[in-house]
Order: C-alpha cells, then structure tokens, then sequence
C-alpha cells in the first residue's frame, strides 16, 4: 500500500521480465502508470491484466484484481484471472457449429461443451507487444491466430489495445481481421474484489445493471435460447443491490451468477453496463461497453485450493467477472447478435473499466 502522490505525476510505462514459460518463451511484464499514481500490469502471456491498482476513499492505493506474482501459476491454475480470452469466448454447445452451411467442430474441454476458445485458448497464447503514450500510457498486443487452430476456420488476426486514462480508466480496444468467415467473441476474464483484491467475499458489493433481460440457461451453462425478463428473478440488478442478496436463489449447483445480461444499450455505442460499489473502501466501478451482453460471474467455482498474490486464498464468491461480450453459445442462436466476422470487414469492440470513489 502507498499514498497517492497529490502531486501529479509523470506517466510511464516500465517493461520487465515475467520469467520464461515451461516451452522455454520469455515473458514480459508492463506496468503502466497514469498521473495520479494508478497503475495496470499486463502480462504478453495471454494478454493478462495481473494487477490494477486505484485509490479508496483515503486515496490509498490497492489492487481490486485477483492474480498471481508467477508465471508458472499463470500457466498451471489460472480459472482465465484476468486473460484475455478468445477466439470465442464461453461456452459452444458441444463444441458443434456452422459457418455458411459448413459444419466445424473444435475440442470440448468442459464437460461435453467448448469453453473460452479451448485447451489453448488466447489466454495461453504470446503475444507481440508494444507501448505507447495513446490515451494514457497504452500496451498493445497483437496475436496470429492461424486457421485451424483450436478448429477454428481463417487466419485471425487480433489487436488488443489496453490504456490507463488520466482519469482512472482501463480502456480495451479489440480489433480482428480474418480471411475466412469465422465466430468471434472477444473478452477480458478479469476477476475484480473493490474491496481488497480477492481477501474476503464480494457478497457486499452493492451493483447496478443496464440490463432488464438475460438469457435463461440450461444446467451445463448453455442459453436455451430464450431472452427473459428479469424482472421477479435473481438477476434483477436493475435498482442496486448488493450481490449476496438474491445469489442463493439462482440455481445451483453451484449458487451465484454465471449468467448473460442483455444490455439494454444492444451494443453498438459505448454506453454504461454495470456499476459495482464497494461500501468498505468508496471504491466504485462503471463498465462501459460496446457489447451486447455481459457475463455476471461470480467466482462460483472458486474453493480455496488457488493460492494467489499475498498468500490469498480465492474462496468462492472472492470475486466478480463483468465480461462484456456477445451472449454464449450465439454461433447456434440464430435469433443473438450475430458474432461471425467477414473477410473485408473489422471486428471492432470497446470495453472500459472506470474508476471513482464515491457511490454516485
Ligand atoms: C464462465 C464460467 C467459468 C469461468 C471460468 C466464466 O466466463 O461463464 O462458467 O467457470 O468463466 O472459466
């Protein structure tokens, strides 16, 4: 913990070794630091946000994300904590679908169904990278991803671009190109606690959701392909309330949010989707999005056995993911936004985490 520096500062950008991966890759580390003093790391293993760290309401520094100090963690039992996640994010039924009347199939590596892009996902992947002063100080990270890979059909290629705003911002950009047509879904799985960077529960987090509609799943976490009203369910974040609130009455096993809001802006413009506050510490949290839908996941299958930062013990409900995203399983919704990207055109989406002290 340190204070903030009232004094504004220079921002910065400081690149360093993050160890080399059990292939035998170097790793590199990017700490980007705004005026006042907050920072994000980011790793090229994953494109990884590891660390962010902005002020509470006494203008002390600390990080509202869980993660690991190693690579090996990284690579070994990382549940995606803060990765970058693609080619398709979350789940696709059975790992089955069709592009144009051609049919693929890519590997099912939870339960009978494809999650987060595979076995090898964008997560797992090195990527380039590069920084700038853009927006704030800025690291980009560029990937190949060629045609086959995890069975996905096109050579992709995928530009992230993550900046620290001089007003507390974490701003993602994504961009992605193909040559042949192909589902697409980019997110980033960073897992947030405003309170004390994975400690102790979020169940008292007080949030807020755009969202007045989600889409109803099945016990293996796949849309039925209804969009449902919220209202008289647990997912109703339409007014704020805290996050324990209403959890035990989703379904289980196991309990909490791992739902797709639909957000009422339907993508397109960036526009509010989730507000997360945190009493303790003032912290607060807006995410804004270009996407339809985001994830609410709450850390559910989180039960003690990771080991993170700080000797912390990530217990379920430690944490809360808003992915923003396209809905789940959308390839085989013909009625969800569409997510298959065109040879010709531009995947382009934003995603910004902003923060603020005070509960608005
Ligand atoms: C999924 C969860 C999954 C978690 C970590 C979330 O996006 O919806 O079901 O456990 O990611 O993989």
């Amino acid at each position: 913990m340190f204070q903030a520096n009232l004094v504004p500062m220079i921002p910065r950008i400081e690149k360093k070794s993050f160890g080399t991966t059990q292939a035998g890759e170097p790793v590199h580390q990017f700490t980007l630091t705004n005026a006042t003093g907050a920072s994000a790391t980011l790793i090229d293993y994953g494109a990884t946000l590891t660390r962010l760290l902005v002020p509470d309401k006494n203008k002390q520094m600390g990080d509202v994300v869980l993660g690991f100090d190693d690579l090996r963690s990284y690579e070994d039992q990382s549940p995606y904590f803060g990765a970058t996640v693609g080619r398709v994010a979350n789940r696709i039924a059975h790992g089955l679908f069709a592009v144009d009347e051609r049919r693929y199939a890519v590997p099912v590596n939870n339960g009978p169904h494809h999650l987060h892009g595979g076995f090898k996902g964008y997560d797992k992947r090195i990527w380039a990278a590069d920084t700038a002063m853009a927006e704030g100080p800025s690291v980009r990270f560029t990937l190949l991803d060629p045609d086959g890979t995890e069975g996905y059909p096109g050579n992709v290629r995928v530009t992230v671009i993550f900046s620290l705003t001089h007003d507390n911002a974490l701003k993602i950009q994504y961009f992605a190109t193909t040559d042949k047509p192909t589902p697409i879904n980019l997110t980033n799985h960073a897992y947030f606690n405003l309170k004390d960077g994975g400690q102790s529960d979020v169940l008292g987090h007080i949030l807020q959701a755009h969202a007045d509609f989600y889409t109803p799943a099945d016990a293996d976490l796949i849309p039925i392909g209804k969009i449902a009203t919220v209202s008289g369910t647990p997912f109703d974040f339409t007014q704020p309330k805290s996050i324990g609130k209403d959890l035990q009455a989703t379904d289980g096993p196991p309990k909490g949010y791992d739902h797709n809001l639909v957000l009422r802006s339907h993508g397109g413009s960036l526009s509010p989707a989730v507000t997360a506050y945190e009493p303790a510490t003032g912290r607060r949290l807006e995410v804004w999005t270009t996407e339809p839908g985001v994830q609410l996941y709450t850390g559910n299958f989180l039960n003690g056995s990771i080991k993170g930062r700080n000797n912390s013990v990530y217990q379920q409900y430690h944490a809360f993911c808003v992915e923003a995203q396209h809905y789940p399983d959308s390839i085989n919704h013909p009625k969800f936004p569409e997510t298959v990207l065109h040879p010709g055109t531009v995947y382009r989406q934003i995603t910004e985490y902003r923060f603020f002290v005070g509960e608005k």
